[in-house]
Order: structure tokens, then C-alpha cells, then sequence
């Protein structure tokens, strides 16, 4: 029996990898840490407690209906980074706009976090996983000064950590910071987040394929051709590949990077550029696939070298099992020279 490592002392112990290891990046991670236990526990209680199950009543930017409890998430992880001390400013799905922080020690701080706080909130309703995904860059601004636009449109290559927290059957932190991937699980009797999933490693290839299939005829005629490959495959185990769909990104690709897997969102005519968002969404999981030896693109891109131009910018994202990324790609290619 080995001696529990807690995230926190795990955070410690590698403070050196860290870029301009000064102890910010650890104290940013713990902060994240804290918001993500108060949020769980909101999760956990939202069948008890009416106030926060259910609609908001409004629709944030992207025209989506905000459930209740994608805006206490919002408030919890805004309140944690905006008294934190290491974060000049923040962005998230839930608001237009990024939130500079104005107070003098924050103007100081020298990190920006982009986030999405609830991650599939539709599938709340019906108990289902859901999580929150962020990622983090230092600031291009000057410190002292107020963050900037430009602190928020980096591209994914330039990402210092990201992670996310998942709230499913148990609730476990995955980050990152660019020396392989861990995973810890919350034990709720102590209340700390335990590594339970030390150096996480994505199988290279898996027969799992997760894709919102309503959207298959009107898919690139590439990824149609892969997923009929996928239903028609059965000369290895006279099985066809078996379909996972949660419709939360954040559990589907969490049982990719366990189980190896694809999880595709193409785009369609009703998103035309995708669904998925590239800055808080798409890049801290392509981190984090890469880390694990997956791969993240949009099928003619790598996602963590775009380089955003808006906000809420959307692509079409292809993340998973490196061979099975590779696969999708031939098709795609194959299909286009077809053309
Ligand atoms: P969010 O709840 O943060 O708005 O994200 C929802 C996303 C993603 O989690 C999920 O994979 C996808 O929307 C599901 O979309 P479809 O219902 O179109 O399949
Ligand atoms: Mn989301
Ligand atoms: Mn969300």
C-alpha cells in the first residue's frame, strides 16, 4: 500500500517543471481546484435544491438557453480568479465579452484563464456527466497594467496548463502542464482531490467512435466514409466499432483519453464553422490529448496552432486515439481529391 498523494502536494512537488516556476501557476491550479469542489458539490445537491436545477430564463451570447447552473458556476469560478491574485483577466462561454480584473493585484497578476463552466449543462437536467474544461496562458499585456484582447486570443500552442473537472459518478481533475497528463479523484469523505491516474497515456487506436450520428448525412463525405467504415468494420472481432455518445464533450472525451477513442464534431449547415468553441472548449483538450500522445485537429488544421480571431470563435474538432485521428484524416483527404 502506497502513501495518497493529494493534488495539492502533487501541484508542490512539480512547481519546478513549471515555466517561471514563482509559485503563481500553483496557487492559480488550487484555485481551480477549491471552485471545482464548490461547483461539484452544487452538482451533486441540484436535484435537492429547485434554485439551481433547471432554466435560467435567459440565453447567453451564443444564443443558448443558460441552465441555473451554468451561471453559479460561472460566479464561482469568476469570484475564485478574481480574488485569487495570479489572474488579470478571464474568459467564458457565459459572458459576451472577456472581464478584465481592475484591482491592483490582479493588474499584477500574470495569468489569463479561459473557461467553460458547465460543459454539456443541457444533460443536468437528466443526471448525466458534466464538467468543467479551462485552460490557461500567461498574459502578452505588460503586468500592472489591464488584460487585453490580445491576452485572450493566443493560440493553443502557447497554453501554460489546462484541465478539466469531471462531475460523473466520482469527480475527478485531468490537467496538465505540458509534462504529461494526471488525473486525481475527489474523495468526498476528506474532501481533497487524490492522484488516482498518475502519467495518463491515450491508447493509440480503440473501437469506439463518438459523433452526434443526426448529423451524419450532412457531414464531409471524409467523415461519412469513416464512420460507415467504423459500423461496417467487423473482420477483426465480427463486431462493428461500437457508437458512445454522451453529448457532453468534456465525459466523451474523458472516456476516450481511459479508453481510447475518436470523438468528431464536424461541421454542419447549422454550424458551419462546428459547434465546439476553439479557446475554451477545443484547445485544453487538444493539450491534453496531445500530452497523452491523441491528437486534436479540424481536419485540415492542427487546433492548437490556429490562431484566434473572436472570442467565442467555433471549429469543427476532431480529438482522440492518434492512429484513429490519422484514419479520419486520410478520408477526408481522400474524399477532397475526389472533388
Ligand atoms: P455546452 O453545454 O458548454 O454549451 O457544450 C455543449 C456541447 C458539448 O458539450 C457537446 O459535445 C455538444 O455540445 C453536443 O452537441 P449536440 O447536442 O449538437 O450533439
Ligand atoms: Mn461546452
Ligand atoms: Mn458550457
Amino acid at each position: 500500500m502506497s502513501k495518497i498523494t493529494t493534488l495539492n502536494e502533487f501541484i508542490l512537488d512539480r512547481q519546478a517543471e513549471f515555466p517561471f516556476a514563482t509559485g503563481e501557476l500553483s496557487r492559480l491550479l488550487s484555485d481551480v481546484a477549491v471552485a471545482s469542489k464548490i461547483v461539484s458539490n452544487d452538482v451533486r445537491r441540484a436535484g435537492l435544491v429547485d434554485h439551481i436545477l433547471g432554466a435560467q430564463g435567459e440565453t447567453n451570447i451564443q444564443g443558448e438557453e443558460q441552465q441555473k447552473l451554468d451561471v453559479v458556476a460561472d460566479e464561482q469560478f469568476i469570484k475564485m480568479f478574481r480574488f485569487g491574485g495570479e489572474v488579470c483577466g478571464i474568459a467564458s462561454e457565459e459572458n459576451d465579452d472577456f472581464m478584465a480584473f481592475e484591482d491592483e493585484q490582479s493588474k499584477k497578476g500574470n495569468y489569463v484563464v479561459l473557461f467553460d463552466p458547465l460543459d454539456g449543462s443541457s444533460n443536468i437536467d437528466v443526471n448525466v456527466s458534466i464538467g468543467t474544461i479551462f485552460s490557461i496562458y500567461r498574459r502578452v499585456s505588460p503586468a500592472g497594467s489591464s488584460a487585453t484582447i490580445a491576452d485572450m486570443l493566443q493560440e493553443g500552442v502557447k497554453q501554460v496548463a489546462a484541465g478539466y473537472v469531471l462531475y460523473g459518478s466520482s469527480t475527478m481533475l485531468v490537467y496538465t502542464t505540458g509534462h504529461g497528463v494526471n488525473g486525481f479523484t475527489l474523495d468526498p469523505a476528506i474532501g481533497e482531490y487524490c492522484l488516482s491516474h498518475p502519467n495518463m497515456k491515450m491508447p493509440e487506436t480503440s473501437r469506439l467512435y463518438s459523433m452526434n450520428e443526426g448529423n451524419i448525412d450532412i457531414s464531409h463525405p471524409g467523415i461519412q466514409e469513416y464512420i460507415k467504415y467504423c459500423q461496417g468494420e467487423e473482420k477483426a472481432t465480427g463486431r462493428p466499432y461500437s457508437g458512445r455518445y454522451i453529448g457532453s464533450l468534456v465525459a466523451d472525451f474523458h472516456r476516450s483519453l481511459i479508453k481510447g477513442g475518436i470523438y468528431i464534431y464536424p461541421a454542419v449547415p447549422s454550424s458551419p464553422k462546428g459547434k465546439l468553441r476553439l479557446l475554451y472548449e477545443c484547445n485544453p483538450l487538444a493539450f491534453i490529448a496531445e500530452q497523452a500522445g491523441g491528437l486534436a485537429t479540424t481536419g485540415y488544421e492542427r487546433i492548437m496552432e490556429i490562431k484566434p480571431t473572436e472570442l467565442h470563435q467555433r471549429v469543427p474538432y476532431i480529438v482522440g486515439s492518434k492512429k484513429m485521428v490519422q484514419q479520419v484524416l486520410n478520408c477526408i483527404q481522400q474524399a477532397d481529391s475526389r472533388n
